[in-house]
This record gives structure tokens, sequence and C-alpha cells, in this order.
């Protein structure tokens, strides 16, 4: 089969490709790929020259550059990652996510109707738990919860998913979606609050925490994601959504109490010098304050289940940041710097 991937030299779609690719020799995988500041192709070194996979570099917003490709590759499914994926970016300078992860996934949409015609092909979209806005103390989100989505990252997110299943139903267009909740794990860009967290430990900045710390989100090993996304694709529902998550609810305060003790075991730092450098900052506006995810239809339907427990999962995740240093002075540079400096440099 001929799989096209959007997004695939982001932190999600390198891990996916990374998996599959060696995994399943009898398909072929097109990696779509903008670059921009988030991707990183040393992610996907390890597949480069794999004689089932191709990289070409394709903005997803840029429509006649999206026609083109489907009528290159002519692909029979699509995996959408693509998109802009930060919510402090959203906030900064929301037209970006507007163009990608609206009127790319739009553009996605059209390709795959025209090739496609009426009930051929899959389309899978890859989305977020963040449509569904903020939990209070109490519930879980499940796929039947009201969209309430507080960011324009979020806001993007959720539009992009009407669009998928208003395609489904007015055009018979083959689709599934996944919304999933946080993820964390190797080839994470280090502007979310994991890696940001490990990276700046590492170099003894402050660990910028927003408001109080007691925000909580539902913690997923970036592989059971993965495995997820690929157990729907084979075995989900035309037409339906699955909820992912892991169980894992942590207050971010909490997140970074665990990384300083898991960085103090692994590099023989002391933990409360580690912890000193935690710095309460101004909290992030909209700021939702819960996320957790109902994953029974997931795992009652289609029998997946997490294999990596936060603390597993952690513990394999600060490893890798420490025996990639490459990769990490990497994205040390250019973009990534000028970013840090702008948006996280007074904090
Ligand atoms: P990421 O920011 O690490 O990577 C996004 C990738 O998309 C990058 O390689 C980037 O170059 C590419 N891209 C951006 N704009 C593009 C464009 N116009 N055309 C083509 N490519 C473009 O994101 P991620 O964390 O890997 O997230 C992947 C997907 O998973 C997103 O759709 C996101 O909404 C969703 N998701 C992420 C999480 C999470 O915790 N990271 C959780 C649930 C869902
Ligand atoms: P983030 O990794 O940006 O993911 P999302 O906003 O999509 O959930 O943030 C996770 C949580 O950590 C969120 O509640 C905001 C908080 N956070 C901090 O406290 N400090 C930081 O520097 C960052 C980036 C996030």
């Amino acid at each position: 089969m001929k799989i096209l991937v959007t997004g695939g030299a982001g932190f999600i779609g390198a891990n996916f490709l990374n998996l599959l690719v060696p995994r399943h020799p009898e398909h072929t995988f097109v990696n779509a790929d903008k670059l921009t500041y988030a991707a990183n192709l040393a992610s996907l070194a390890g597949i480069a020259s794999a004689p089932n996979y191709r990289f070409t570099r394709v903005d997803i917003a840029d429509a006649a550059a999206v026609d083109a490709l489907f009528d290159e590759h002519q692909p029979e499914l699509v995996v959408h990652f693509a998109a802009e994926s930060h919510v402090d970016r959203s906030i900064a300078g929301p037209r970006e996510f507007v163009r990608t992860n609206i009127e790319g996934t739009f553009n996605l949409l059209e390709s795959a109707r025209r090739i496609w015609g009426s009930g051929n092909g899959l389309f899978h979209h890859v989305s977020t738990d963040e449509v569904y806005g903020s939990l209070g103390d109490t519930g879980l989100f499940t796929e039947t919860t009201r969209y309430d989505p507080s960011s324009p990252y979020s806001a993007s997110k959720a539009a992009s998913d009407h669009l998928v299943r208003a395609y489904h139903r007015t055009f018979k267009l083959p689709v599934k979606l996944t919304n999933c909740s946080n993820n964390y794990g190797p080839l994470q860009f280090p502007e979310k609050l994991i890696p940001l967290m490990i990276m700046n430990a590492l170099d003894g900045k402050p660990l910028p925490v927003y408001g109080q710390g007691t925000n909580v989100r539902d913690w997923l090993y970036v592989i059971d994601h993965c495995e997820a996304i690929w157990t729907v694709v084979n075995r989900g529902a035309v037409g339906e959504t699955y909820n992912i998550g892991g169980n894992n609810e942590v207050k971010n305060i909490d997140v970074v109490h665990t990384l300083c003790a898991v960085l103090a075991e692994q590099t023989g730092r002391s933990e409360e010098s580690l912890r000193g450098l935690i710095t309460y900052v101004k909290d992030r506006p909209g700021h939702d304050l819960r996320y957790a995810i109902d994953a029974s239809k997931l795992r009652r339907e289609l029998g997946w289940g997490p294999t990596e427990t936060f603390d597993t999962g952690l513990r394999k995740t600060v490893r890798w940041y420490l025996e990639h240093q490459s990769w990490v002075a990497d994205v040390r540079t250019g973009e990534y710097r000028k970013w840090i400096e702008q948006n996280y440099g007074n904090r």
C-alpha cells in the first residue's frame, strides 16, 4: 500500500515512521513535510535510505502543491500529522495555525476526494484532546464531549476535525479520527513542557512553571500513541473517532519534580539543586486547567492499551535526551534559539 504521511519530520510523525517503515517493507511511506522550525530530518536518519521510504518537501497550505503530491504518489492511505502544534506560539501568532491546520487539512481533503472519488482510500486525521476545552476537577473527555476549544491552536484543530467529519458525511470520504492527550518521548522539540524542562535543567537554566503549576495533563508515551493510530488505521471503523490516552493525569509541578528526581538519578546531580531551578512565571492566557481522556472505546473495541507507565516512559525519555546530545545541539540553533530568546528569555 502507498501511504502518505504528512508532518513526518515532526515529533510524533517521525516516531511513527521510525516505528513502521522497518516493520512494514510491504508498504511505501511518503513523508510530506514543509520542514518548519519544528521539523528535524536528523530524527529520520535511521530510515532515510530505506527502499520503502521517500521524503518530499511540501507545504500543505499550498493547494497546487498538494494536488501535485497526490497526482505523483497516488496514496491509498493518508495519515495526517502536519500541523502547527504549540499553544504558546498560537497565542503569539495564530495566523500560521489557521493556514496550516485548517487550510492545509482542507487542501488534503480536497485532493483526496479528487483522486479517490467516493468510498475509496482512507484519511486518518491525527488530532488532540484540546478540542474539548478544559475539565474541572472531575470527569473525563469521551468521544461525545462537546467541542469547546480555548486556544487558537485547539480552535484550529477543532475546525480541522469538523472538516474531516463533514467530508465523510457529505462526500462519503472514508475517514477516521483520533484525539490524543499530551505526548512525550524521544524527538520532541524542546518548546513543550517535558523536553524544555530536561534541557533547561541540564543547562542549569530556570524551569519556568506557569501559574501555580496545578494544571493537569494526561501524559502518553509517544510510541503508545503511534501504536494506537496504527491500530485504528487497520481495525477502526470508518467514520469513527477514538480518544487515545494513558490514564496518567499529573499536575505540572509534579511532572517537574519527578523530572528533577529522574535527572538526578541519571546524571548524578543533586535533586535539591535541580529543584532550586524551578521558577513560577506568569500564567498562560486561557490556560486549560485539566485534560483527562477516557480511552475505553479504543480499549474495548480494538483492544489497545498503553505499554509504558509515566514512570517508565519518563525514564526512557530522559535517557534518550542524555544519549542524543548531537540532536539536542542541532535544535538549539537557528529558529529555535531565536524563539526561546524572544518568548522565554525574560522569565
Ligand atoms: P510537531 O510540531 O512536532 O511537528 C509538526 C510537523 O508538521 C513538523 O515536521 C512541521 O514541519 C510539519 N508542518 C507544519 N506545517 C506544515 C505545513 N504547512 N505543511 C507541511 N508540513 C507542515 O507536532 P507533533 O507534536 O508531532 O504533532 C503532530 C500531530 O499530532 C499534530 O496534528 C498535533 O495536533 C497532534 N497531536 C499532538 C500531541 C502532542 O502532545 N504533541 C497530542 C495530540 C495530538
Ligand atoms: P505544553 O507542553 O505546551 O502542552 P499543552 O499546552 O498542549 O498541554 O504544556 C503542558 C503544560 O505545561 C501546560 O499546562 C502548560 C505548562 N507549561 C509550563 O508550566 N511551563 C512551560 O514552559 C511550558 C512550555 C508549559
